[in-house]
């Protein structure tokens, strides 16, 4: 499904005098362009030097300690959302239905145009002033503060897919039509990039929420290109979710029945969910079905300023769940610690991104 929302704004002249379909309006000859969209950013360029920032800055992890980096930094700021459900039902949230609840909250940012919704929001804060009713103006200049934030993060910046960042994490893996584990898949978009890198593989997405298999990841854009490669010439080529091999699997990853057959186990934003007493268990849930000599891909939030402002600022949308912000020393460590050898760590553009291989 293409929606009239994701047609571009205005193409460059040689990018519309090739379109190529309704819902594949890229080709290889767009390849270098970037633009916005109503509600993203498509960035075909490929590459760049603000992409894989700090490359490799732990020349010997044997040496780090936990003693000289601290730990993590905790999000506790929580949504309103989650507050109610526990004083009515007298218990924490459960941390299934705080993800489902994450997911409905978090999708709703993608699936609006920020730039309109921020309109809105100027508009209701002038009539809400007028009518002296100030509790409705100051809330409608929160709203209007989240959507010019995210706007610029995920549409400008595209700081949250970070498709070049993450094009530069994933590049030079020795995989030929890899077969990828994605663990807590929520929209998938990391396995389509990897898919569209690494062509002629199959991917299966783990989610335990419903909602990812059918919203999420089942109305993600057709038409947002993937830049990746032609198996058969090696040449640049442009990807659609459409054109790959993906399966969609709704089940606690502690419930899959795989066996070690998996080329990348792959994982964004799941290990900071997990205190440190189950750490380990998250790291064996990545080791669990990896083939020998298979690509662990692992990346968590940065702890920075900017995510510390976005966490606040989006406490009712993203605070559902136990989380740390972390540095790549943070997430290289426990990384470290639980068995894997570090091959390529850095930080890309919100996250922390690293390759690892089992010891
Ligand atoms: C923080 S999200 C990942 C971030 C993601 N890139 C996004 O766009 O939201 C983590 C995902 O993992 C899923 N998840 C968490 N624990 C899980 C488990 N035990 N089994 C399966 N899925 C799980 C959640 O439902 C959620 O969709």
């Amino acid at each position: 499904m293409t929606l009239a929302a994701d047609l571009p704004i205005a193409s460059t002249e040689s990018a519309s005098s090739t379109l190529a379909q309704p819902d594949h309006p890229y080709t290889e000859a767009h390849i270098g362009l970037t633009e916005l969209m109503p509600r993203y950013r498509v960035d075909l360029r490929p590459d760049g030097a603000d992409v894989f920032y700090d490359a490799n800055p732990v020349p010997d992890w044997r040496d780090l300690k936990w003693e000289k980096i601290g730990r993590p930094y905790r999000v506790e700021r929580w949504s309103e959302e989650k507050k109610s459900w526990e004083k009515e039902h007298d218990q924490s949230l459960p941390v299934k239905t705080a993800w489902q609840m994450f997911n409905r909250s978090f999708q709703s940012l993608f699936d609006t145009a920020p730039s309109e919704a921020r309109k809105d929001a100027l508009s209701k804060i002038a009539k809400n002033a007028s009518h002296l009713d100030m509790h409705e103006a100051w809330e409608a200049l929160e709203e209007a503060a989240q959507w010019m934030f995210w706007n610029k993060a995920h549409r400008v910046q595209d700081a949250i897919w970070d498709p070049r960042g993450k094009r530069a994490l994933f590049q030079g893996l020795d995989v030929k039509k890899p077969e990828i584990l994605f663990l807590g898949a929520a929209d998938g978009y990391e396995a389509m990039q990897l898919m569209a890198m690494y062509p002629g593989g199959h991917a299966v997405l783990v989610d335990y929420d419903e909602y990812c298999a059918t919203n999420r990841f089942g109305e993600f854009p057709e038409a947002y290109p993937f830049l990746g490669v032609d198996a058969s010439s090696g040449q640049p080529k442009v990807w659609y979710r459409d054109q790959m091999n993906i399966d969609y699997e709704v089940i606690d990853i502690k419930d899959l029945k795989y066996g070690r057959e998996f080329d990348i186990v792959v994982s964004i934003g799941l290990i900071e969910h997990f205190p440190d007493e189950y750490k380990p268990l998250a790291f064996e849930m990545h080791r669990k079905f990896l083939k020998p000599g298979g690509y662990v891909i692992i990346t968590t939030p940065r702890v920075q300023l900017q995510s510390k402002l976005f966490y606040t600022l989006f406490a009712d949308i993203m605070n559902f769940a136990y989380r740390e912000l972390m540095d790549v020393t943070h997430m290289g460590l426990y990384t470290y610690e639980n068995g894997f050898d570090i091959l390529r760590h850095g930080r890309i553009k919100a996250h922390n991104g690293l390759i690892a291989k089992m010891r």
